[in-house]
């Protein structure tokens, strides 16, 4: 159900859309109004249709380059008036035609601790890295790819016998609570941006 006064939300996928499921499954203070995805075949489409959101499919196929897609990616979502465009799980390197178009209302969530790990194959690379500790990260996208202000991070311990499948699936976990967070305090007006750093401001008293 689309409420009105409350903030128009935009989510795009590629895939399974177990993000997409924790947005829905959250208050976030804002409706979900429209699910796309670049993949006619992303599982998350069917998740929206049946929780009776609209969905679109976008194929960047059709189209012969990135910022011929961006633009038709964006014209498609300005039909629906978002307030905010969530990234979950949407595997597209977008150029700054989408990253201007949408700047300071558009959340990515990424499977590592940024900087950490930017781009594909994260849980495998942090497992060869050795690192102790992996998770994931919440963040305002900017043209930079995996860049941009850090809204939420959740780290998880990376155990001696992990692979890239059991810690993918414990970050998964910490994803799901992560991005309806940072979400709804976005929607609330409650993220003050200054450079790099964002700040959670104080719920309105
Ligand atoms: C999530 O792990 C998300 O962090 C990752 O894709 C997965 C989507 O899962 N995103 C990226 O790697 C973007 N660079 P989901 O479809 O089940 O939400």
């Amino acid at each position: 159900m689309i409420r009105p006064g409350r903030k128009r939300i935009a989510v795009l996928i590629s895939g399974r859309g177990s993000n997409l499921g924790a947005l829905l499954a959250h208050e976030l203070a804002g409706d979900v109004v429209v699910v796309g995805s670049n993949r006619a075949d992303a599982g998350g489409l069917e998740r929206a249709r049946s929780a009776g959101i609209p969905t679109f499919v976008l194929s960047h196929r059709d189209h012969p380059t990135r910022e011929a897609f961006d633009y038709a990616l964006v014209d498609r979502l300005n039909a629906c008036a978002p307030d905010l465009v969530v990234l979950a799980g949407f595997m597209r390197i977008l150029t700054p035609v989408f990253t201007d178009a949408f700047a300071g209302r558009l959340i990515n969530v990424h499977p590592s601790l940024l900087p950490a790990f930017p781009g594909l194959d994260t849980h495998a690379r942090a497992i060869a890295e050795g690192v102790k500790l992996h998770g994931c990260t919440v963040h305002y996208v900017t043209s930079e790819l995996d860049r941009g202000p850090i809204i939420a991070q959740a780290a998880v311990q990376v155990e001696d016998d992990d692979t890239a499948e059991t810690l993918a699936a414990r970050v998964l976990v910490q994803e799901h609570s992560v991005l309806p967070w940072a979400v709804r305090l976005h929607c609330e007006g409650r993220l003050a941006v200054e450079g790099l750093r964002v700040r959670v401001l104080p719920p309105p008293t």
